[in-house]
């Protein structure tokens, strides 16, 4: 017989509001949710204190490395980390040493990957040509991402008609199209060691908005489901306003570096600093943020990068995210900057449905019990030495945060627990399509 395990005291995210009382998990699912006297008779409790028990925090921009990355994170280190953030699914971005590209490389991915996880994983993969793409999907992934200005290897998806083709593939395949919206004919290539400043200026907001204009079209065009990743300027993400309000199947994304920093800490963090797109000016900071309290970002993203110090020295683009995106976000909540369903929704249902992940996203009987339980009455600062992430730097270091994740449970058991790992068994599960 399954274990019943009761979860109690606890503020229980259901239907976009707070029901205080708890849950019943039988197994690895959830069997009722109600006040505590209508709960079923469980072997175990587990009391909440008066936290929020949300759905499980699901990130659809990881980069979790491994293979010849190894040395920056790997399956079982970035899926930590995923734990410790709240996360219980992420989504594994393709530009890999080997770049996801081909069904070999899904496959190895998978094969490596099982067994070797804190929480449950899907992968993205970009694929060579739209002809690739039924054979990607076959393979296992679940996503598609193209970097338009940065190929993985001389793929070409820089033009409309290119981008159609593609997107007519994904879509048919029931794919949403991840797209790293910069033209690549708006790069400056500057020679050299680049400052955080050369670096900025040469991902010009041009080049973020011809990009997204473009992609935008393409969607319109073929009636293709498109996803913009990272959405980091006030003018790229008015064109995604104004495409959804033409009924342009389109919805996009935001990180909490692009939410709450601008390109004012480049003195002070140096090339540390260097993402991209790169941070901007306060008036594209505010802009995001406007966005995502409006609803035009639809989802949030860590668009966790780790790298070495020493890579970042050399001015690699990124930072680690897993571990600092939901306090975050939840602070602007504290702040009063942001709603608590904005944020929620944005974490949960919002990538569940996009990404169609059909366990996730919800707390309702039949799901998953994969869970984030979230401490709204903590404080204390980023610090990025104590990341499970192999990544050991932030950009937020040192930042006040007044919330945490307290625990992060897994098909109904607690992985994670208050700031510590406590199950050796790696129960997360690679999604298939
Ligand atoms: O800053 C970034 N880092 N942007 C990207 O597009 C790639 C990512 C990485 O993989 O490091
Ligand atoms: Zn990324």
């Amino acid at each position: 017989m399954s274990e019943i395990i009761n979860i109690v005291n606890a503020k229980v995210w259901v239907k976009g509001k707070i029901l205080e009382g708890g849950i019943t998990i039988i197994g690895d699912r959830i069997a009722k949710i109600g006040k505590e006297s209508a709960l079923k008779k469980a072997e175990r409790t587990f009391d909440a204190g008066g936290r929020l028990l949300l759905p499980g925090f699901i990130d659809v921009h990881t980069h979790l490395r491994d293979f010849e990355l190894s040395y920056k994170e790997d399956f079982s280190s970035g899926t930590t980390a995923a734990v410790a953030g709240g996360f219980t699914t992420v989504l594994d971005m393709s530009n890999n040493k080997p770049p996801t590209m081909t069904p070999e490389i899904v496959r190895a991915r998978i094969q490596k990957a099982e067994g070797n996880l804190f929480c449950d994983v899907g992968f993205y993969a970009t694929p060579r040509s739209p002809k690739e793409v039924d054979n990607l999907v076959d393979s296992g992934c679940i996503a598609m991402k193209i970097y338009m200005s940065k190929p993985l290897d001389y793929e070409r998806y820089s033009t409309e008609r290119e981008i159609i083709e593609l997107i007519k593939k994904t879509s048919s395949a029931g794919i949403v199209l991840s797209v790293h919206a910069e033209d690549p004919n708006m790069i400056k290539r500057f020679k050299g060691d680049l400052s955080p400043e050369l670096h900025a200026r040469s991902h010009p907001i041009k080049a973020e908005e011809r990009a997204i204009d473009m992609v935008i079209r393409a969607s319109k065009i073929s009636g293709g489901k498109l996803h913009i990743c990272h959405v980091s300027t006030l003018e790229g993400l008015n064109k995604i306003k104004s495409a959804k309000r033409k009924g342009v199947d389109v919805t996009c994304e935001a990180t909490p570096h692009h939410t709450v920093l601008t390109n004012e800490v480049f003195e002070k963090l140096g090339k540390k600093s260097i993402v991209e797109p790169p941070l901007r000016s306060k008036r594209h900071m505010e802009a995001i943020l406007k966005g995502i309290s409006k609803g035009d970002v639809d989802i949030l993203v860590t668009d966790h990068a780790p790298h070495t110090l020493g890579e970042k020295d050399g001015g690699s683009p990124g930072f680690p995210g897993l571990e600092t995106a939901v306090p975050i976000f939840f602070t602007l909540v504290r702040d009063g900057l942001l709603t608590l369903d904005r944020v929620i929704d944005a974490f949960t249902i919002n990538p569940a449905e996009r990404f169609s992940l059909p366990d996730a996203g919800k707390i309702e009987v039949g799901r998953m019990a994969n869970l984030t339980m979230i401490n709204l009455k903590s404080e204390r600062k980023i610090d990025s030495d104590k990341f499970f992430s192999k990544s050991k730097f932030s950009p937020f270091d040192g930042m006040v945060v007044k919330a945490c994740v307290h625990a992060t449970f897994i098909r109904g058991r607690a992985v994670f627990l208050d700031g510590e790992i406590v199950s050796s068994k790696k129960a997360g599960k690679i999604l298939h399509g």
